[in-house]
């Protein structure tokens, strides 16, 4: 009788400090390929897989604002990497959905973020990738 109770409190407290999280998530404006109720937690892991898979800074795919140059504007779509970054974003989800649904599947099933296809799988922390691969080390010519 005892455990119940203390089961039935514990689940009491994680559900109301999930609730208290949800409370906190900010709402992003501009979020056309990622849920919107994307979290602040999950938003910076996401935007930090970006920014190392390119090797690139957040000023890569977002403006400042012109007065201040300092702050940006996360929410505007002025910069053309964002609107790459988008359509580069569908296809990485096209790719998971149509050819390695399993694997992804089991990556969930572990509680990881990041798909089987990620932006780091081609880009390797290059802004272009390579579609050549080096020539072998005795290679001579
Ligand atoms: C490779 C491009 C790229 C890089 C680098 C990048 N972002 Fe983003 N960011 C995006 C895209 C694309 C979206 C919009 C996602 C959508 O439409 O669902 C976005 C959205 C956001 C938003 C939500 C804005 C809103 O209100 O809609 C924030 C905040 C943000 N990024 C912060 C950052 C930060 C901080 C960094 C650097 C650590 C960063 N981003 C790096 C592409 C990028
Ligand atoms: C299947 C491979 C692949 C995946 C996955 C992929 N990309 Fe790309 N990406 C490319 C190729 C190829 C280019 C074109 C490179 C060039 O222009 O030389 C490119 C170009 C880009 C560019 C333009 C680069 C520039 O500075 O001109 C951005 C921005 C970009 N990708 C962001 C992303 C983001 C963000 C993700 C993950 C959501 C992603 N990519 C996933 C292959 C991929």
């Amino acid at each position: 009788m005892k455990k119940t109770i203390f089961v039935a409190v514990i689940v009491c407290f994680i559900a109301t400090s999930y609730a208290f999280m949800r409370d906190e998530t900010p709402k992003y404006e501009n979020l056309k390929v990622l849920p919107k109720n994307t979290n602040k937690h999950e938003l910076d892991s996401i935007m930090k897989h970006f920014s190392r898979a390119l090797g690139v800074k957040c000023s890569h795919c977002h403006v400042r604002s012109t007065e201040g140059k300092k702050d940006f504007i996360f929410a505007s779509d002025e910069n053309k990497n964002k609107l790459i970054a988008r359509s580069m974003f569908k296809m990485m989800n096209k790719l998971n959905k149509k050819y390695f649904k399993e694997d992804n599947e089991e990556h969930k099933n572990k509680g990881e973020l990041t798909p089987t296809i990620s932006c780091f799988s081609c880009h390797h922390g290059q802004e272009h990738p390579e579609n050549t691969p080096p020539a072998p080390p005795d290679h001579k010519g």
